[in-house]
Parts: C-alpha cells; structure tokens; sequence
C-alpha cells in the first residue's frame, strides 16, 4: 500500500503496524478507541527541525507548541531532545515540571494569564514569558515589583497579515484577539512601556500568523513588518542578540495536501531576516520558531473499532465507530479531513466511498465524510492517520464518554502513555449534595 505516512508499515497478515508494532494485537490488549504516539518519528521530526536553522548564521531555537499534545511523557521526550517548550497555562507548565523539563527553556504564552498563572511561572522560572496586551504588563510589572524580581518577555504583535489557512486557526490578521496591534502604534508602545516598567526585560517580538499553513508566502511581510518595528521603536538601544519568535504554523499532510518541508520553512524565514536586518543595519536576532502540528501531527494514529451501520439505497452509508467528536472534534469544528484505512484488512482493495460517523448524540459527529474503505463489518478497525496534533488535548467527555487510552510506542514496544479513562474517573470530582442523596418521589 503507498503513501503511508512515516513509521507506518502492512505487516505479513496484512494488519497495520506501527513503530514495529501490530494494530489488531494493540487494540486487543488496549481496548478501542486507542491513541498511538510514534516517538521514532516525534524525535525525528525535533530533530529535523533543530538541523534545519543550523544554515542560520545567527542562533536558532525551536520550542515545540505543546498544546499540539502535551503529556508528561511527550515533555520528558521534547526536554532530551534539546527543544525549548511553548506552554500556555499552569497545567502545561505542571506537566513540565512534574518530568524535571529545564524551566529556563518554558516559553509562556497566553492572552489572558491569570494572577495566580503567572505568579506560578514567575516561580517556576520561566525562561520567557510572550506579553500579549497592556493588562498584563500592569499586572507582570505590579507582580514583579512585589517580588523584587526582573523577567524576560517578548511582545506579541498581531502583524496584520493574513495567512491562508481555517478562520479559526488564523491569528496574524487585524481581527484577532492576540498580541498588540500593529498599525494603530500599539505595539510600539507596549515594547515602550515594557522598557519603561524597569522590571521587565523586553529582548524582541513575537508573532503567530496561523496553524496548518500550506505555503511560506506569507513569512517574509511578516517578517519585514517586525524588522521595520524593532528599528523603529529601539532606535538605537536594542539588546543583543535581540530575539525574534515566528511562532509555529508549518502544516501537515492529512490527505492530499503537500505542505512545503519544515527546511522551507527554515530557509523562507532565514533569508527574510538576514537580507532584512542587512537592508536596515540591525544585528542579527536569534530566531526562534515554535511548530506543533508539524513535529507531532503524523507522529499519531487513532483507532477505532467499527459497530454498527445505516445503509439506505441511494445514500452515502454511515458507518459508525466506538469513538467520534469526543475524541476528535476537528471534523465539526474545522471541516478537517482524514485518511482512514481497515486496520485488520490493509491489502483488501476499496469498494465504496462511505462516511465515517462517531457514537456520540449528534449530527455533526463524524470523523470522515468521504473515506474509500472496502466493505467493513462489525468488528473490523479503522485507523485515522496525522492524528498526533489537536485531537487528544482537545478532547472532551461530551456524553459521558471515558476519554481514549494513548500508548507511546517505539521498537516494537508498547507504553501507556494516558491510562483510558473509567467510569468512576468520570465521578471522582462530583459531589451529589445531601439533600439529593436519596432518591424520593414526593406524593
Ligand atoms: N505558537 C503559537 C503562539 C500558537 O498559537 C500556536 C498554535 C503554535 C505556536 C503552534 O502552531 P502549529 O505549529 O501547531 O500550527 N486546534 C487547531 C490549531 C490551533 C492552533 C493554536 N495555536 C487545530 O486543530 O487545527
């Protein structure tokens, strides 16, 4: 079978493999639906990136996004991989910290950070905390001053330049709720107030222009526009090496898209900034870039056990699988597509095109609208491919439904990385108040 993604292989009995590893065996042993990490392909896909800054002659630092999938295990796999770690909230720092992840290389993002966030990650230690709007920098410079401490920050801009990508992952545009705006003068004054808090230590900017981007077309404006603001707004009294953070966005094969190579990426955002810097007389800046999808997305594959189906002559079938919306909610949230196979059958040819529909109480639960599978039965397994990005971490317990189990899986060897959830895991946080604790029916 052509076109697997990497790592993935047909075994001899014709069962799906993955890292070395047999689908039907997994599914047997774990239950379904079953979420699976390749952690050759996560290390490959860290590395990949850290080689391809190295033409830059400046320093380069890649940070991984972890609200892509973040566990314990996947900090603890980014931390010996020498990356940095995006983190946008005190669980995500939690993660890091309970697997010793250098606190140094935490990234913290977010546009509304709590009081109590960032008095955690001022504690913790934080390497850089991304400033996104003036609240915050009263609120850091108040916190700071009280614990008589300084902080590094960059400031996040919205650049205003649109990227083509889902509404809904764009955040570079004029009409976003991240970072200071860039033509109305906002960004400068909050690199100029930064500067004036005394407490913040403000080394350069950041942007994030959008997610699952398929062309580099848009990074040398975005580009341009944080050169022409840090020359303009420093003038002069730039730290260096000054720091400039491109966010993430390198999209992912899913389907049928061909998405430029995280090296085009790499090279695109290089030549921008040395010819940039160049043309204006600044110093080189140490670049930083932080991908998600595209270091852990095809890293990932879902499984799911197919149960019962509608068929109607004339309509599209509706084969359901175990899972759905609640552990995938990309298809009805994002109109986003997937690859899906029969994991037990991998050399049986595709007779229909059917839709792949989940267990969950809702029209909008499917999983594949157009899935060329060959006629499926009850018990067969279905794998979805790249769904190592955005499917688990933004999963939920719509229905009452135990979250999936996540195995790690590398050699030929299989770590549970997430336990499934239980019933009882989906009532350890309820209380039933007492007056409700007896069921009466009154006359
Ligand atoms: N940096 C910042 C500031 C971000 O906001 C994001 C993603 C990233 C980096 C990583 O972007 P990536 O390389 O993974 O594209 N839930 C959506 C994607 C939301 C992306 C949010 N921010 C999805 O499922 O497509």
């Amino acid at each position: 079978m052509d076109g697997l993604p990497e790592g993935v292989t047909v075994g001899s009995s014709g069962h799906l493999c993955v890292a070395g590893c047999d689908v039907v065996d997994l599914a047997e042993r774990y239950g379904t639906p079953l979420y699976l990490l390749n952690e050759g392909v996560f290390r490959q896909n860290c590395s990949r990136y850290r080689s391809a800054f190295l033409q830059y002659p400046g320093e380069a630092r890649v940070a991984y996004a972890g609200k892509a999938l973040l566990t314990q295990a996947v900090a603890a796999m980014v931390g010996q991989e020498g990356l940095y770690l995006d983190v946008v909230s005190a669980g995500e720092i939690f993660a890091a910290e309970r697997v010793s992840f250098p606190s140094e290389r935490l990234v913290f993002h977010g546009n509304n950070k709590s009081q109590e966030e960032i008095a955690y990650a001022l504690r913790v230690g934080v390497g850089c905390l991304v400033v996104d709007n003036f609240d915050e920098i009263a609120l850091l410079t108040d916190t700071l001053r009280a614990l008589g401490v300084r902080q590094r920050v960059l400031v996040r801009v919205a650049p205003g330049i649109e990227a083509h990508t889902h509404d809904y992952i764009q955040t570079g545009g004029l009409e976003t709720k991240f970072g200071f705006d860039f033509d109305s003068g906002q960004a400068g004054e909050a690199v100029r107030q930064c500067v004036a808090s005394g407490v913040l230590d403000v080394v350069g900017l950041h942007a994030h222009i959008g997610s699952q981007l398929l062309e580099t077309r848009a990074l040398p404006p975005l580009v341009e526009r944080m050169l022409d603001l840090v020359r303009d707004v420093w003038s002069g009294a730039l730290p260096v090496p000054w720091e400039l953070n491109l966010g993430g966005g390198p999209g992912i094969r899913y389907r049928s898209e061909d998405p430029p190579p995280p090296e085009q990426f790499a090279r695109t955002i290089t030549a921008a900034v040395v010819e940039g810097c160049h043309r204006r007389g600044l110093p080189l800046p140490t670049i930083w870039v932080e991908p998600g999808r595209s270091i852990v997305g095809q890293a990932g594959v879902a499984v799911y056990r197919v149960g019962s189906q509608k068929r109607v002559p004339g309509l599209r079938p509706f084969v359901a699988v175990d899972g759905g919306m609640g552990d995938n909610i990309r298809p009805a949230l994002y109109g986003a597509e997937y690859r899906a196979v029969v994991a037990n059958r991998m050399y049986d040819e595709a007779t229909e095109t059917v839709r792949v529909v989940g267990r969950y109480c809702e029209s909008g639960d499917f999983l594949v609208q157009d899935a060329e599978l060959p006629e499926v039965r009850a018990g067969d397994l279905l794998a979805l491919f790249s769904t190592g990005a955005y499917q688990y971490p933004m999963a939920s317990n719509y229905n009452r439904v135990p979250r999936p189990c996540f195995l790690l899986l590398g050699e030929g060897r299989a770590h549970v990385m997430v336990e499934r959830e239980s019933l009882e895991d989906l009532c350890r946080l309820e209380h039933v108040p007492p007056h409700l604790r007896r069921l009466r029916v009154e006359a």
